[in-house]
């Protein structure tokens, strides 16, 4: 099992609608869903984030507005037909082979298959598709075909379809989908586009498309919101034929352009071939994978683990941090939740923040520039501070929507879950996190938790009986508790969790400001802040804290008969009865208060606040829950395996393998092909770090804490905290800090030196290891470092400590500064070639092939002050050496005969030197140099030779080889 591939044999109509998803290609801008390019079993979906509109659609006799994540128009249509036959599609057709497989690690759909015709001709189709991650606006489809058996022209249809609206989730077809209006279609010196607006926030959408083939477009079908061209490929037997597709798209939503129909054609008319663009693309990932790789034993495990932080990378990339966009809880993968953004970041930023903060950063400021639109709406609610929405999408306004279907009755109802006000806490403990994992606090993240807290402190009254603050009328993350049984009005009194994190935010807000006293809060606001953190109100029943006031008197549910069910709020009502009447909940509420906080700092608050609780409250209380939960929300299994993680470890890991299960398997059935759960595919990533690797952040450092479950052999990451590149990797004896066993790691004063070494320095230990013949395992023996890390630096850049560094000459029994590539600025070669080494000889074609990248050489010839080498910038174009030089320079004056036909000899040498491996090559050009004509000018210029110095060099002289030698070193 290759644990970087996703791959699917056979069409199955039945799980096309989860291979989408599952196959979705995404670079953080925009996805696609891994439809299917033809046929008509598709539910094809681009997305592109931010991207959102809304309309009034008519339910139950009331007007409801819905904002969505806009289904786009489809780039992806292409299909084809063999003389006489029906247009290729895959339910109807008769299927030889049907497999298709997604690369993770290069983000490449491919699709492989063979079809027999009604004539019995067989032809094979591959296609290669990807989003690109280099160029975020682009997208490719290349297809390759090959007729079989027959020989003839082979029509192939691609098309930009706009007549596309947003169906993709059955229990919200009642509502209106129709986002995209004004179309219109033409073409542009063989490039054809497509533009579209969406209804009421005029965001103007356009796809340009290139289609590179051998034959022209032999027709173009324009229709008003379709373009197709038709193309014919005489295939020859067994010869195959390609196709592609390059696609660019653009909305008025970028940066950078005048206007999107513009923008877009430029894009794809400058795009490169396909293979170059697979070539960026794929370096583009590898990129991404070395800040974000994890390292687990066992390949299946590694797949799920590669396929989450795929989907979280194509949703939430270095790209899209500066798309003013937030953390959709779907992914950009489908319509479910209608692209929206909840509290699912809490799930997501952490792991972000220790690899790429910039992207973090990004997704907290999308939360900043609500932020006056979060003041309103605190405003409006007679409250202070700032009040940000339960479900958020374009401009921060409340989107959660007021009815909802239940699909299991078939009715629509209320839905008051807008109430659940503890999505600020969950943005204010991200800021929290951000300047834990980074060191640094941004002042404008700093002003978001303030005014976070300010709206929780006065969301906050104090109640003159108890003497206790309360806080009432909001729901908690179990969304099975939105009122008290036969209450007229939602809303529910002290919520366990909310009014413990807003004690913790408000302690959270003082350390805050002790860090940026200019935002300064007044006295007597802070003297409220610190009074509510010694008397908030939080209630206690059978020994462990109620999940909020009065839960203790509602029933127990009879679980027996609910066996099962995850959706007990749609059974139960459609039964006729309420699940707000139950000690039921949908997924961990009181229980997050032991996923964010330790034990410690959970304890502490509840001491704080006057209530003299043990830690043996916790286990009590995980048990008291986890027998009341069903589990409806995918969050719920990463919170669970969290919360047993120390107490029982053969439990946490069954959670664990159902949150990871949870798309790959879609476990809510269904639920998978309307849109990834991003929030548990991070939080299962999130959960290896946090909790099974104890990776902990406090002010002073970051901790280490490992409890590995039993299944898992060996844990391993790169991070980066605090501006420091680290290495962690743990195993059941251990846990190390780039290769030394260590608890703990402090950055600054008090931080270890670390050095920084070239890139090569992963090549030089490879070298020096293999030059002593040793294995990683004994090298790392001998350093005293785990082999985990000396991997890891030897395939990836990496800043190891001064210490580890000296440890690693030792072993490699060499020198620090030979090992940093100290001799960088030398005279290259002074080491000397490897041991045994053979020198061999090149013919023509491999010295042709080592040169023919271009780069410096150096020109020999008898110059006026006798022989002269100088190092010049060449191309290879046509063969011959091309380069540039000043007009009247010495090699002007010197190369030019003054007589007509007669050239100088010169020599021409390019060579290499690996200090790194200890090996090189030279190879030698001979032959006339000739200043090129005028004439020919244009077409050597177009080779784009640069002058190696710069500056203004306009002469261009060819060197035409006539005889080409060359050597290698290498050793045995
Ligand atoms: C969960 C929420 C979550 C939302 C989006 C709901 O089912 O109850 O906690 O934020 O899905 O993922």
């Amino acid at each position: 099992m290759n644990s970087w591939l996703l791959s699917y044999e056979g069409f199955d109509p039945a799980s096309e609608g989860l291979r989408e998803a599952l196959c979705t290609l995404g670079n953080g801008r925009f996805a696609t869903r891994g439809a299917t390019p033809d046929g008509e079993l598709r539910t094809a979906g681009t997305y592109a984030a931010g991207c959102y509109d809304r309309l009034d659609s008519t339910i139950a006799g009331r007007t409801v507005t819905n904002e969505d994540l806009v289904n786009l128009p489809d780039w992806l249509p292409l299909t084809f037909a063999a003389p006489g036959s029906y247009w290729f599609r895959p339910e109807r057709a008769d299927l030889l082979e049907y497999r298709q497989k997604l690369d993770m690690r290069h983000g490449v759909l491919s699709r492989a298959l063979r079809w027999r015709d009604e004539s019995g001709r067989i032809t094979a189709v591959r296609q290669r598709r990807l989003v690109s991650m280099a160029d975020p606006r682009l997208a490719a489809l290349e297809t390759t075909f090959t007729a079989e058996n027959w020989s003839g022209p082979l029509r192939v249809r691609a098309a930009l379809d706009g007549r596309v609206t947003n169906s993709g989730v059955a229990r919200y077809r009642d509502l209106r989908g129709d986002h995209l209006t004004c179309h219109d279609t033409g073409d542009q010196n063989g490039l054809t586009w497509l533009t579209a607006a969406t209804r009421s926030s005029h965001i103007t959408v356009a796809l340009a498309s290139r289609i590179d083939t051998a034959t022209p477009a032999r027709e173009m079908i324009r229709e008003g919101d379709r373009i197709s061209t038709e193309h014919v490929l005489d295939l020859a037997q067994s010869e195959p034929a390609t196709l592609t597709k390059t696609v660019a798209l653009a909305t008025s939503r970028d940066s950078a352009s005048y206007d999107a129909r513009s923008a877009a054609i430029r894009a794809v008319r400058l795009a490169p071939r396909f293979d170059v663009q697979v070539a960026q693309h794929t370096a583009a990932w590898e990129r991404l994978w070395q800040r974000a790789r994890v390292d687990v034993d066992g390949p299946e495990l590694s797949q799920i683990v590669h396929l989450h932080i795929f989907h979280l990378l194509q949703t939430l990339s270095p790209h899209t941090a500066d798309l003013d966009v937030g953390v959709p809880a779907r992914g950009l993968h489908g319509e479910a939740y209608r692209g929206h953004v909840f509290w699912d970041e809490l799930f997501v930023l952490p792991w972000l923040n220790l690899r790429f903060p910039e992207t973090s950063l990004g997704l907290l400021r999308y939360r900043y520039r609500r932020l006056p639109e979060a003041r309103a709406a605190a405003r409006d609610a007679g409250l202070s501070g700032a009040m940000f929405p339960w479900q958020s999408a374009s401009d921060g306004r409340e989107q959660t929507q007021t009815l909802h279907l239940n699909p299991a009755s078939g009715r629509w109802l209320p839905d008051a879950s807008h109430l659940q006000r503890h999505i600020g806490l969950a943005i204010a403990y991200n800021v929290w996190q951000y300047h834990l994992a980074t060191g640094s606090l941004p002042p404008w993240c700093a002003e978001l938790l303030i005014d976070i807290a300010r709206f929780f402190a006065s969301l906050a009254v104090l109640d003159p009986t108890s003497g206790r603050y309360e806080i009432h009328g909001v729901m908690g993350p179990d969304e099975y508790h939105e009122r008290y049984p036969d209450a007229s009005s939602p809303g529910l009194a002290n919520n366990a969790y909310t009014n413990i994190m807003t004690v913790w935010l408000l302690l959270r807000a003082r350390d805050t400001l002790d860090l940026l006293p200019e935002l300064a809060a007044s006295a007597q606001e802070q003297a409220r802040w610190d009074d509510i953190t010694r008397r908030m109100r939080v209630d206690f029943h059978d020994g462990v804290i109620s999940q909020f006031t009065g839960y203790a008197d509602l029933l127990e549910l009879d679980w027996a008969r609910y066996r099962g069910v995850r959706r007990l709020d749609r059974a139960l009502e459609a039964d006729g009865d309420d699940v707000n009447r139950y000690k039921a909940a949908k997924q961990a509420d009181t229980l997050m208060l032991c996923y964010l906080l330790t034990s410690d700092e959970l304890v502490g608050i509840l001491n704080r606040l006057g209530y003299p609780v043990e830690p043996s409250l916790i286990p009590r209380m995980v048990g008291y829950y986890l027998d009341r939960t069903s589990h409806g929300s995918t969050l719920s299994a990463v919170v669970h395996a969290w919360v047993l993680s120390r107490s029982d470890r053969a439990r946490s890991w069954q959670f664990f393998t159902e949150a990871l299960f949870s798309d790959i398997k879609d476990v809510q059935h269904g639920t998978t092909a309307e849109g990834i759960h991003l929030g548990a595919m991070a939080g299962t990533i999130d959960l290896l770090e946090r909790c099974y690797l104890g990776l902990e952040i406090h002010p002073d450092g970051l901790h280490l804490n490992p409890l590995l479950p039993d299944r898992l052999g060996t844990l391993s990451m790169p991070i980066r905290f605090r501006g420091s590149q680290l290495f962690i990797d743990a195993d059941h004896r251990q846990a190390r800090i780039n290769g030394v066993p260590r608890p703990t790691f402090v950055t600054g004063r008090q931080g270890e030196p670390t050095m920084a070494a070239t890139g090569d320095l992963g090549r030089r230990i490879a070298q020096h290891r293999m030059r002593l013949g040793l294995t990683l395992e004994q090298v790392a023996e001998r350093a005293d470092i785990s082999p985990g890390y000396l991997q890891y630096l030897e395939e990836q850049p990496g800043t190891p400590t001064a210490e580890t560094m000296c440890l690693l000459a030792g072993a490699l029994e060499t020198t620090v500064d030979d090992l940093l590539g100290g001799g960088i600025d030398q005279p290259p070669g002074r080491g000397r070639a490897k041991a045994a080494p053979t020198l061999a000889s090149l013919d023509r074609d491999e010295c042709l092939k080592l040169i023919e990248p271009g780069g410096i050489g150096r020109v020999a010839f008898n110059g006026s002050h006798g022989p002269t080498v100088l190092p010049v910038n060449y191309q290879l174009h046509h063969g011959s050496i091309v380069f540039r030089t000043a007009t009247g320079g010495p090699m002007d004056q010197d190369l030019r005969t003054g007589l007509e036909g007669v050239e100088i000899k010169v020599g021409f040498e390019v060579d290499r030197i690996d200090e790194a491996q200890r090996e090189g090559w030279s190879v030698l050009v001979q032959g006339p140099a000739h200043h090129i004509p005028p004439d020919e000018l244009p077409e050597v210029t177009g080779s784009r030779v640069t002058p190696w110095a710069g500056g203004e060099r306009h002469l261009y002289i060819r060197i035409t080889p006539h005889q080409i030698t060359g050597r290698r070193i290498h050793h045995l």
